[in-house]
């Protein structure tokens, strides 16, 4: 019993220290989302966009929290402190998913940290 307890713990203070980190499928497939559209805005930061090599800015987003995020580009930015970015960044047929792990490239390539 005392084993089980012992197992549960680790298991979950490892989910816990881990929660922040994405795994190499989410990047691959965030990469790939990055490299079809988003892109075009966030790999120079074109209009207001956050440069893919910005950690400051990138810093700020993740400092909203993923899901604030993906809602936020699910239904574009018309009114941003910055620029302007449309639904889905433009990606109509990316799902929900595909903009997760394009976000979550994108922090982590700037060396930004999800808190
Ligand atoms: C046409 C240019 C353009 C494209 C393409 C684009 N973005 Fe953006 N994005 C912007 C601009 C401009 C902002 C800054 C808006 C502001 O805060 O003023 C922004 C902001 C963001 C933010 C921060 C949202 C927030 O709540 O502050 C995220 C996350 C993001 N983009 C992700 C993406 C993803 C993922 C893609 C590809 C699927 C993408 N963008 C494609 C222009 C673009």
């Amino acid at each position: 019993m005392k084993n089980i307890l012992l197992i549960v713990f680790v298991f979950m203070a490892s989910a816990l220290l881990f929660a922040g980190t994405p795994s190499k499928a989410e990047l691959n497939n965030g990469k790939t989302v990055f490299n079809k559209i988003c892109f075009a805005c966030h790999k120079d930061g074109v209009a207001g966009a956050a440069a893919i090599t910005n950690k400051k800015r990138w810093q700020e987003n993740a400092d909203k929290g993923i899901k604030k995020l993906v809602s936020s580009v699910k239904s574009g930015v018309t009114n941003g402190k910055y620029g302007t970015m449309p639904p889905k960044g433009g990606c109509m047929d990316c799902s929900e998913k595909d903009i997760h792990d394009a976000i979550l490239f994108m922090i982590n390539e700037s060396g930004a940290k999800l808190k």
